[in-house]
């Protein structure tokens, strides 16, 4: 169970209009968002090309919000700074790129700027490769889709992964964010924060809810895990 944590809701920019995404992260902000979530992709460590810093610029400038870089590229040692300098807050990287670049020492840069760091796990990574990391990082980030993707369905398998690495942080005594990103909605976002999480990444089910307007919409993630 979560118990007392404070549930972050991060929209995911993502699923917003590609042509109108400063109007799209005021949205979110003035819709009750906590951070914005950035999706920054290579099409090459995933099968998906998204945009880059300058991006990242732009969104500093539209929105006070966090912004929470998610780095799906092969080598982010090379370009975390660049994130930073355009107005990254959070930056994330995923430790499968590891044999490219040396985790620890990506972290610390991010550190060493005054951001908060992260790691990411795919969905076929085991807990077992983010030990090493825990007690360096603010954020941990467990994928509930492959990542490449919006709008696809939640991994329930997930869940047990999200277990064993809250388990592992209290254990230690680490006031660890874990997040989850993908597919994540009311009822899959509950199951999420039951086993651990809390922090809630979410693309369609916010901007493309079927009935709700955005701010109607996070607001209903927020309180399908107020109990759990
Ligand atoms: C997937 C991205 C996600 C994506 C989630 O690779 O990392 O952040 O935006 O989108 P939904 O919530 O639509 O699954
Ligand atoms: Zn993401």
């Amino acid at each position: 169970m979560n118990g007392k944590r404070k549930i972050i809701i991060a929209p995911s920019i993502l699923a917003g209009d590609f042509g109108n995404f400063a109007r799209d992260a005021k949205r979110v902000e003035q819709g009750g968002g906590d951070w914005l979530h950035c999706d920054v992709m290579d099409g090459h460590f995933v099968p998906n090309i998204t945009f880059g810093p300058d991006t990242i610029r732009a969104l500093r400038e539209a929105t006070k919000l966090p912004l929470d870089v998610h780095l799906m590229i092969e080598l982010p040692h090379l370009c975390v700074e660049r994130f930073i300098d355009a107005g990254a807050d959070h930056v994330l990287v995923h430790v499968e790129a590891e044999a490219r670049h040396d985790v620890a020492r990506t972290l610390e840069l991010i550190k060493d700027r005054g951001k908060r760091a992260g790691i990411v796990l795919k969905p076929p990574t085991g807990p077992k490769n983010a030990l090493p990391f825990l007690g360096d990082i603010d954020e941990l980030l467990v994928m509930t889709v492959n990542p490449g993707f919006g709008g696809q369905p939640f991994l329930p398998e997930m869940l047990d992964k999200i277990r064993v690495l809250r388990a592992e942080a209290n254990r230690r005594g680490l006031q660890l964010d874990i997040a989850v990103d993908g597919g994540i909605n009311a009822v899959t976002g509950r199951q999420c924060v039951e086993a651990g999480a809390n922090v809630l990444v979410a693309g369609a089910s916010l901007f493309r809810h079927k009935t709700l307007e955005l701010p109607e919409a996070i607001q209903e993630l927020r309180n399908s895990c107020l109990s759990a």
